[in-house]
């Protein structure tokens, strides 16, 4: 049979079509050019939904009430705000728009206080609007693009290093959302996840309800069957067991702070994952970018945890559940010690058993925030 020659560019477009069609389908942080466009993410699975924001005010709330949600992704969103911040401000015939625009930070910095990759990309944004002088909507532009890029890259890196920790024929369980939703894009330990089943390594994904707020049965679930990712849920409370029954080899999660003692502040419910993973011999790893690291943190233990309301463990879709009198104590995270992390996957490398030393020493690599 005679063989077809095809030129170059047809070569090139068909592999950048088969790399887009590679990535999910989605992205859950949109800049749409005179507006930041999210994907509601309590809506998920059933209704895909895209917010429309105009107003830092109004993206200060979104992440308050979990429109966005994750520790990167709240750290972009806050950047992209900014910019709608300092739009806003510039427009109107105010001569003082800095005093508006640091009021509007203000506001966005205290939407959540446990992720500190939102302090971490506002002082960011902050750091560059104290270069300009003039019209400071292009450069925070650019600055917030460049902060959601950089992110994308960071966990391509981590999915990479991650990856080759994982042996073939592994299982592993994943805990809340920790992918593309929560991030600028693949995902931390869904990006993980994502390159181990791409290099055919993992026989099993596991993802853990996480109550109340469901991101693993609503939000992972939903992120890597997109992504034709098969992935069997356990309550929450099934974890030990699946690890008594030698079903997984890791437990992967993602974080909302690193403490400079390599203590580890995520979902609650993290830490009892910790305990079981140690008793049974079965090794954690925790996937983080470097703006998840607080070295001005020295333990986690000092971490402010998000307390929520009592009505979403009382309360499912709306409807009442808890017996009638009863209160409810709703810390969003917890604490999980150093000391029960076996691996801190980072884009910038691979910390083993992390503690305060081998972070210091990882330091001088770190962006300060
Ligand atoms: O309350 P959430 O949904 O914002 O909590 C998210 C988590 O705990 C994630 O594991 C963490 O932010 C890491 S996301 C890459």
């Amino acid at each position: 049979m005679e063989s077809v020659e095809y030129p170059d560019w047809i070569i090139y477009y068909s592999l950048n079509a088969l790399q887009l069609m590679m990535k999910s389908s989605f992205q859950a942080i949109h800049w749409a050019g005179s507006s930041l466009q999210l994907l509601d993410q309590r809506r998920l699975p059933h209704d895909e939904i895209y917010l429309d924001f105009t107003e830092a005010s109004a993206v200060a709330g979104a992440i308050r009430d979990m429109v966005v949600r994750g520790a990167p992704a709240i750290g972009i969103t806050a950047a992209y705000a900014v910019v709608l911040a300092a739009r806003q401000h510039t427009t109107s015939a105010l001569a003082d728009w800095r005093t508006p625009l640091l009021k509007d930070i203000q506001q966005l910095s205290e939407a959540r206080p446990t992720a500190v990759n939102l302090v971490w990309a506002l002082k960011r944004m902050q750091r560059c609007l104290s270069r300009v002088s003039d019209d400071p909507v292009v450069t925070l532009l650019d600055e917030a693009k460049q902060i959601h890029q950089e992110d994308i890259e960071a966990n391509r890196q981590m999915g990479e290093w991650g990856a080759n920790l994982i042996a073939k024929g592994d299982s592993v369980l994943t805990y809340c959302n920790a992918g593309s939703l929560a991030t600028g894009g693949y995902g931390t330990a869904l990006g993980v996840v994502r390159s181990a089943w791409a290099a055919h390594k993992l026989v099993r994904v596991f993802a853990g309800e996480t109550r109340p707020w469901l991101q693993g049965a609503r939000l992972t679930a939903w992120e890597l069957l997109r992504d034709e990712i098969p992935v069997t849920l356990i309550t929450d409370n099934a974890a030990a067991f699946l690890m008594q029954k030698q079903q997984v080899q890791w437990v992967i999660t993602g974080a909302d702070r690193v403490a400079a003692n390599g203590d580890v502040v995520n979902k609650i419910g993290t830490y009892p994952l910790a305990l079981a993973c140690r008793y049974h011999g079965v090794k954690m790893m925790v996937a983080a970018p470097l703006s998840t690291l607080d070295m001005e943190m020295p333990a986690g233990s000092e971490v402010i945890i998000e307390q929520r309301p009592e009505a979403e463990v009382l309360e499912q879709a709306g409807r009442r559940i808890a017996a009638r009198g009863a209160s409810a104590w709703n810390p969003a995270f917890d604490v999980t010690p150093a000391a029960l992390v076996d691996y801190l996957v980072t884009e910038a490398g691979v910390i083993a058993a992390p503690d305060t030393a081998k972070l210091a020493a990882f330091h001088p690599g770190l962006p300060s925030a």
